[in-house]
């Protein structure tokens, strides 16, 4: 099988018209992939993933095309999808404010040109969800773009369909989650094109990786939240007074591997109803 593609977390195969994809254990923080994996954490994205590619296909189709028929060594952490024309996005809802969303918010009161109220803070939730598109940058970090930037690229038929999907998934999955105890504050989706045309919800999905977790319970606006997801990771690792966010990132204890590793395990097993064997 030929290797188009080996992301921070992922390996891309190509088999014929498919595509395989492999979660590694791999954790990247500020875009750095740091040297100890997280146990386990690919099997956890992959099922993750899989489990709400079905929930949602009501919604919208996705790439999936097996997770049976994967070469062994990568049963479980691999998903034979079929392979699409990405688009140049990254689809991301927001519920609540919370890192660069925060951030741009505090310097322009818009993000990705969405004007928001005056007055939020650290983990508020939003009036209604919006949709805050990113650039898909091949190097450096994803920018926030307005909605007319995306409609200019990619045309406003398509640009629309994204943003509803976009949210529709966004709802449905922070409904789900809500029902478990878990405050999805935001999450990022990629779709692509198939050859007919139709847009296909792609990646992994409603991931730890790719949205943040928060407990319900604990959520208090105001301050940084308690989550089950790599932002604990980008926790640790900005108490370290030496590492300035640049290659090769810092060698992770155990105790924290251990502690990430639970998180994962938590967002699966709350969400899915079922226990991480
Ligand atoms: N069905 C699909 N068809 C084509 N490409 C896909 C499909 N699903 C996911 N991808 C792409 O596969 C890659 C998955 O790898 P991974 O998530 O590890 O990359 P990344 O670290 O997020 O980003 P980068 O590609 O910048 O390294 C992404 O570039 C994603 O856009
Ligand atoms: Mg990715």
């Amino acid at each position: 099988m030929e290797l188009v593609h080996s992301g921070k977390v992922r390996e891309v195969y190509a088999d014929g018209d498919d595509l395989i994809l492999v979660a590694s254990d791999r954790v990247s923080v500020y875009d750095v992939v740091l040297p100890t994996p997280i146990p386990d954490k690919g099997r956890i994205l992959t099922q993750l993933s899989l489990w709400w590619f079905e929930r949602l296909a009501d919604i919208v189709p996705n790439h999936v095309v097996s997770a049976a028929d994967v070469p062994a060594e990568w049963a479980g952490r691999a998903i034979r999808c079929r392979r699409l024309e990405m688009l140049p996005v990254e689809c991301i809802a927001r519920g609540y404010l919370t890192g660069l969303g925060l951030q741009e918010y505090r310097k322009n009161g818009t993000v990705s040109g969405v004007a928001l109220p005056d007055g939020l803070t650290e983990a508020s939730q939003l009036p209604e969800p919006v949709f805050t598109p990113t650039t898909k940058a091949a190097e450096g970090h994803d920018e926030f773009i307005t909605y007319d930037e995306v409609a200019s690229g990619i045309g406003a038929d398509t640009a629309d369909r994204l943003r509803e999907l976009t949210l529709r998934i966004y709802s449905r999955g922070a409904e789900t989650a809500a029902e478990r105890g878990i405050v999805i504050a935001d999450t990022k989706l990629e779709f692509g094109r198939a050859p007919d045309g139709t847009i296909v919800l792609a990646d992994e999905v409603l991931t730890p990786d790719s949205s943040r977790f928060w407990p319900a319970d604990q959520w208090r606006p105001g301050q940084p939240q308690n989550s089950l997801d790599k932002q604990f990771v980008r926790d640790w690792s900005s108490t370290l007074a030496d590492w300035d966010r640049t290659p090769p990132g810092p060698r992770i204890p155990d105790d924290i591997v251990e502690a990430t590793r639970a998180r994962y395990v938590e967002c699966y097993e709350r969400i899915t109803g079922e226990s991480w064997r």
